[in-house]
C-alpha cells in the first residue's frame, strides 16, 4: 500500500489546480469526465439537499464542494495526504463538507455509517479488483441509495489490470459497460445503467459512467 501511496503523491504533486470559474462563470461544478465544460451533470445522482454523500478518491474535493453548495452533507475520502490537504485549503470554509485522507477499502471496512449517495471521479473504483471493492461499496449505501462512477472507457486491446501511465504502482480495471453492469448486479445492486458519454467535438475518446441503486 505503501508504493500505491506514494504513486499518487507524486500524481497529486504533477496536478495544476482546476480554474476558479467555468465556461458558465460558475464557481463550483461536478464534472464526470475528463473534459472541461462537458458532459452531464450532479442530475445523474438524484436529489442532493440534505443527502449524506460520500465521494471515493475526491482529490482534490472540487467535485465535491459543489455538493456542499446544493445542501448534501459531504464526505471526501483520497489515499493522498497531498490531495486531502488541497482540498481541505480550497474548501474547507464551506459548512457539510469534510476531506479524509484514507485508503477507499479500509475506510469502508471501517464504521463508515450509511451514505445515500457514493460517486467516483476517475477514482478508487478504478484502481481497486471489483469483486472486492463492490461489496463494500454495496453495504456502505443506505437502502435505495445511489452509486456513480466514472472513468475511462477501455481501449481496444487493452487488459484489465494494466498498470496506470500516471501512477506506475497502481493496477486499473478497465472494464466495459457490459462488464460493470455484470459486476455491480453481482455484488447486489440494482437499476443499473451506463453509458459512454460521447466526446466533445474534436475529441477521440468517451467517457464510462456507471449508475446503480442498493437494491
Ligand atoms: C485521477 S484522480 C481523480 C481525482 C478527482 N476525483 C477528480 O476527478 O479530479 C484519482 C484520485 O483517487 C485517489 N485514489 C486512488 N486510489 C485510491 C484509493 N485506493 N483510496 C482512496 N483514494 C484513492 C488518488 O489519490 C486521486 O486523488
Amino acid at each position: 500500500m505503501k508504493a500505491v501511496t506514494a504513486a499518487w503523491e507524486r500524481y497529486a504533486e504533477g496536478r495544476t489546480p482546476r480554474r476558479a470559474l467555468n465556461a458558465a462563470g460558475a464557481s463550483t461544478w461536478l464534472n464526470w469526465t475528463q473534459y472541461p465544460d462537458h458532459g452531464p451533470d450532479e442530475s445523474v445522482l438524484g436529489p442532493l439537499s440534505g443527502r449524506r454523500v460520500l465521494e471515493l478518491g475526491s482529490g482534490t474535493g472540487c467535485n465535491l464542494a459543489h455538493l456542499a453548495t446544493l445542501g448534501a452533507e459531504c464526505v471526501g475520502v483520497d489515499i493522498s495526504p497531498t490531495q486531502s490537504a488541497k482540498a481541505r485549503r480550497r474548501w474547507g470554509h464551506l459548512p457539510g463538507l469534510s476531506f479524509r485522507t484514507a485508503e477507499a477499502t479500509e475506510f469502508l471496512a471501517g464504521d463508515s455509517g450509511a451514505f445515500d449517495v457514493v460517486l467516483s471521479i476517475f477514482g478508487p473504483v478504478w484502481f481497486t479488483d471489483p469483486e472486492k471493492f463492490l461489496p463494500l461499496v454495496r453495504a456502505g449505501l443506505s437502502p435505495a441509495g445511489v452509486f456513480a462512477f466514472s472513468h475511462r472507457p477501455p481501449r481496444a486491446g487493452q487488459r484489465p489490470g494494466a498498470a496506470l501511465h500516471e501512477a506506475r504502482a497502481v493496477a486499473r480495471w478497465d472494464h466495459p459497460v457490459e462488464e460493470w453492469v455484470r459486476l455491480l448486479a453481482a455484488a447486489g445492486f440494482g437499476n443499473i445503467t451506463g453509458e459512454v458519454v460521447a466526446p466533445p467535438k474534436g475529441k477521440d475518446e468517451g467517457t464510462l459512467l456507471m449508475r446503480a441503486e442498493a437494491a
